[in-house]
């Protein structure tokens, strides 16, 4: 197939690529390079540097020619939505409904779209939380996701665009930056590989810190990659199901670094939700996918990364 994927020279987006270069398919990746690096490009992609709110789009879409395209370019940090959420607008809304607008007229016959599982639920009383669940979501950020699911049938009614909705838990492994949405893990083992203290922010009903799921980016490649042929129109979380602790995380990641870290603590910022964990069985039963690798698994590899890279 011949695929494009935004966001390709960013974190999760890169290994999706390296997932669909090995199993043999034509990628060519579009990202304007705003947290992308050059060095994450996989040598086998061609690239373009472009800004998904190009109006040339169109022209560069209807010329490609793409099956399918994935889009996980994005603004992708929650706090700087809540501090500018005009420009949160701009790339999330309108640039992925340029790129939507663009693929749809250009005949793409599949488009997978990047959502965000921990965003868009918000703080939900019942967990694991099931994509039936009523969304709340809290930031700029979330609202922008849930506009580019909610433009998908549309361009599928319309323009007979087939669609998926991937909804992530929190993604970490090899090249993940610290800046981004879910950045701890890359934060944690920045610090603990470089002697340095960690802090653990925490509501004071909860003492070992917020609760989340960790998926390993190789596991969300795969999905992705499943993907490229299964899932019709369906909304699907991609997380483990395992409820960890920011405390428990970071005396993971210091066992994966051969350190015991210092246990500081600090309150829980504005916008922190205090609990998040996905429900997966429709990821099973439209995708045939679930999480392999657990977090010991995981965190192994993501420092052996890092420890690589320094
Ligand atoms: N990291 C997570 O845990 C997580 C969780 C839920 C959802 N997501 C989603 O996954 C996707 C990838 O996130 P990531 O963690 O790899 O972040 P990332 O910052 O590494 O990747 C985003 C990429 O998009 C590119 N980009 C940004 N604005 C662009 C624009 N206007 N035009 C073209 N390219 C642009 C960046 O340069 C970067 O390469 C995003 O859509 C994000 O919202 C991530």
């Amino acid at each position: 197939m011949k695929i494009l994927v935004t966001g390709g020279a960013g974190f999760i987006a890169s290994h999706v690529t390296d997932a669909y270069l090995a199993a043999g398919h034509d990628v060519v990746v579009l990202d304007n390079l705003y947290t992308g690096k050059l060095e994450n490009l996989n040598p086998g992609c061609r690239f373009i540097e472009m800004d998904i709110r190009d109006r040339s789009l169109e022209k560069f879409m209807a010329l490609e020619k793409f099956d399918v395209v994935n889009h996980h370019a994005a603004q992708v940090s929650v706090p700087a939505s809540v501090q500018d959420p005009v420009q949160d607008l701009e790339v999330n809304g309108q640039g992925t409904l340029n790129l939507m607008q663009s693929s749809a007229k250009a005949g793409v016959g599949r488009f997978i779209f990047i959502s965000s599982g921990g965003a868009i639920y918000g703080e939900q009383e019942v967990l694991p939380i099931k994509e039936e669940t009523w969304p709340k979501p809290e930031s700029p950020y979330a609202v922008h996701k849930m506009l580019g699911e909610t433009y998908l049938p549309f361009f599928r009614d319309n323009y007979g665009m087939e669609y998926v909705v991937l909804r992530y838990a929190n993604i970490y492994g090899p090249r993940q930056a610290p800046h981004a949405e879910a950045g701890v893990v890359a934060i944690f083992t920045e610090a603990l590989l470089a002697k340095k203290d960690c802090t653990v922010y925490r509501f004071e009903e909860q003492p070992k810190g917020m609760v989340r799921d960790y998926l390993y980016v190789g596991d969300a490649a795969r999905a992705n990659l499943l993907a490229l042929e299964k899932g019709q129109g369906q909304t699907v979380n991609l997380g483990t199901e395992v409820a960890t602790h920011t405390l428990d995380l970071l005396r993971a990641v210091g066992k994966a670094c051969g350190v015991k870290p210092v246990e500081q603590f600090g309150p829980a910022r504005k916008g922190d939700l205090k609990r998040s964990l996905l429900e997966c069985s429709l990821a099973q039963k439209a995708l045939g996918w679930q999480a392999e690798t657990d977090l010991d698994k995981g965190l192994e590899m993501t420092v052996q990364w890092y420890r690589n890279k320094a």
